[in-house]
């Protein structure tokens, strides 16, 4: 790209065709990306738009092009650029992501990686059985438990009676099928679940042990936190220090059977045989304490101290001896990595946490939404089971999937740096590097990238350090990463009221990275950022972070991000697209602004809006900010942009 007379790149790009590849990759990401199930992080950006981005400097730069990303989190841009056999730097604050990303970029061979999964379930077999394979009271011994259900037993405070702290009366249904006419429903008052028509003539049902009726399945038990007991309608919150100390009790389980030559999945009340204690001893990293935080608070107020508290025994046990297993293993470094990752990965069903579906029966992962959600009542998912979400097995033949999709594009080995603050700036040659550690300080050379691909934390969107901290145990668990790892989240890009970080230190850090950014680019170089927010406060700072850095807004446009159902927003409407911005750095004598496609809907014309702002104000105060996207955004009826500076100030 040569300097002034450099062509734009988000002109030359087919945004509408993309808008539908999007669509499509959203639906099914592991199917596009294979890569993606590797490893948890939250907001990865589409592939097809950062694929779509570098094939486009590619042909502006031809194949010397050198990019960097310094928020790589999930490792979109890194992944893309290595398909395209491009060099790329990464780096993240979070040694967790950039873990995982080394992992996805190793070029571990695939076949070598399907033999030693194989081999490693096979060691596990024994204790498969030991744990899950219990006898079915109408099918028989050819039977395996597949997922079991907890709920939480605490005792009102009022009269001391138990209060079974189930969130709705109809705990499943009793199959995925559509025709399927019975359900499961618990009684907060006994305690006890029972199997009924799921409609009845009234409209209600009994409970089976106590005989008291439930309430409608539909109604809330727990609205805002909040149990009333049954047996004197005292009202009392989940988190009142005096219940937190309940105790998980197991009321229901899924029975996986063989019936002639033929599997069936049925659910069934739980007998002597299929309790099982026997905690297991776990590292330091898991009996630590669950550190306070904006997240982490409402497991601590939900009687969670630490980490291995939030898995049932059997499910600690399967963890603890599968890590135990691969490390017994005769392995290659590489596939020992990939192995532990999965189990990390696994460790995200924890059996306290997991939530079930109960109109179509399936559990979740704990943190699958942004946030960790805390119930009464939750599903432990046997993680060495032939059937389920996020068990062993699966994230193992997703790894081999993702190890094959990467092969084919000949990646080579990489390894972690830890960016310490005097880390040696090199030049970027053909290998591709990945760092951890604040971005502030990126370890390149000055003037040697053409391309920083990124997206910065979308301001409070995402609280990823603190959700990062349960894959971070487990890591230091099974021996990943090194127990004196503690990634410096004073320095993180996102507000955090827990850690005493506001708006300031957003701005500070943001600023700072933008001008780490400027320094490594080239004097023709560009930076291509994708942003949303739906707080006012977010746009002011970035307008002043990319000016204070020196950074010029040139083109800009809008695409599809997300999907709306898996986001996890706070109660009010959220954006599923993004603003793409391209910056130069400035210097150049023409600073207008090309805005491609006509953003016609009511988001895209408020991220226009915004964008207008953005490039309007520059390194000016809120209050500019503010007049400048009001005038800008005019009388758009849908708004989501709220004014988060007078929300504050109350
Ligand atoms: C929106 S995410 C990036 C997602 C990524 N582009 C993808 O597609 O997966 C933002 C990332 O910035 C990281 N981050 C926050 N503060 C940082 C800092 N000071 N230095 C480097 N990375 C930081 C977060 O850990 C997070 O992974
Ligand atoms: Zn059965
Ligand atoms: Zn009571
Ligand atoms: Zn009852």
């Amino acid at each position: 790209m040569s300097n002034a007379a450099s062509p734009l790149l988000i002109p030359k790009i087919p945004w509408s065709s993309l808008d539908r590849r999007v669509g499509r990759e959203l639906i099914n990401r592991e199917r596009y990306a294979p890569t993606v199930s590797l490893y948890r992080w939250w907001a990865r950006r589409p592939h097809a738009v950062i694929g779509a981005i570098l094939d486009q400097a590619l042909e502006a730069v031809g194949s010397d092009l050198r990019v960097a990303d310094p928020f790589s989190g999930g490792g979109t841009v890194a992944v893309e650029a290595r398909r395209r056999g491009l060099p790329i730097y990464a780096q993240d604050l979070h040694p967790w992501p950039v873990l995982g990303l080394s992992i996805a970029l190793d070029g571990c061979p695939p076949e070598k990686l399907e033999a030693a999964s194989k081999e490693l379930l096979k060691r596990l077999a024994p204790l498969r059985t030991e744990l899950y394979v219990r006898p079915c009271p109408v099918h028989g011994d050819q039977s395996e438990i597949v997922h079991l259900f907890w709920v939480k037993d605490v005792c009102c405070p009022s009269c001391s009676c138990n209060v079974s702290l189930f969130p709705y009366s109809l705990v499943t249904k009793a199959s995925r099928n559509t025709a399927e006419r019975h359900g499961y429903f618990g009684c907060s008052g006994c305690g006890g679940v029972t199997k009924r028509l799921l409609e009845t003539a009234s409209g209600f049902h009994r409970c089976g042990s106590c005989e008291k009726w439930l309430p409608p399945a539909e109604d809330a038990m727990l609205p805002d936190r909040v149990a009333t007991c049954r047996h004197c309608d005292h009202r009392f919150s989940i988190f009142d220090p005096r219940v937190v100390a309940g105790k998980w009790r197991l009321v229901l389980v899924q029975r996986l059977c063989r019936v002639n030559d033929s599997e069936l999945l049925h659910f069934d009340t739980p007998g002597a045989s299929d309790h099982w204690d026997g905690r297991p001893a776990v590292s330091t990293a898991l009996s630590g304490e669950i550190p306070p935080g904006v997240e982490t608070s409402v497991l601590r107020s939900m009687g969670f101290a630490t980490w291995a508290d939030l898995y049932p025994d059997r499910q600690l046990r399967v963890l603890v001896a599968t890590s135990e297993a691969v490390r017994s293993m005769k392995v290659s470094a590489p596939i020992r990595r990939r192995l532990l990752l999965a189990v990390c990965g696994a460790a995200e069903m924890a059996g306290h946490l997991s939530r079930w579906d109960r109109y179509y029966p399936k559990a979740f992962e704990a943190i699958a939404n942004h946030r960790f959600a805390v119930v009464g009542f939750s599903c432990e998912t046997n993680l060495l089971g032939p059937r389920g979400r996020g068990t062993l097995p699966r994230r193992l033949r997703s790894s081999v999937e993702a190890a094959k999709w990467m092969s084919a594009m000949g990646s080579s080995g990489v390894s972690p740096e830890r960016l310490k603050t005097a880390a040696k700036r090199q030049l970027l040659t053909h290998r591709p590097r990945i760092a951890y550690g604040s971005s502030e300080r990126l370890g390149l050379k000055d003037a040697s990238v053409d391309l920083v691909l990124t997206d910065p934390p979308y301001f409070d969107d995402v609280q990823y350090g603190e959700l990062g901290h349960l894959f971070f145990a487990w890591a230091k668990s099974t021996g990943l990463l090194g127990t004196r790892h503690t990634p410096p989240l004073d320095r993180e890009a996102v507000p955090n009221s827990s850690r005493g970080n506001g708006t300031s230190t957003y701005e500070e850090v943001l600023s700072r990275v933008f001008k780490e950014t400027n320094r490594v680019l080239k004097t023709s170089g560009r930076l291509l950022l994708t942003f949303h927010n739906t707080d006012l406060r977010a746009w002011a700072i970035l307008s002043r972070a990319l000016a204070k850095a020196g950074f010029k807004i040139v083109a800009m446009t809008v695409v599809a991000a997300e999907n709306q159902h898996d986001h996890g927003k706070r109660g009010h409407r959220g954006f599923t697209k993004d603003l793409v911005l391209e910056c130069r750095v400035e210097e150049t004598e023409n600073d207008g602004l090309v805005i491609v496609g006509d953003h016609q809907d009511s988001e895209s014309a408020e991220l226009i809006a915004a964008g207008k702002a953005l490039h309007a104000t520059g390194d000016r105060s809120d209050q500019d900010f503010a007049r400048s996207f009001q005038a800008l955004v005019g009388q758009l009826n849908e708004r989501r942009i709220v004014d988060g500076f007078s929300i504050a100030a109350k």
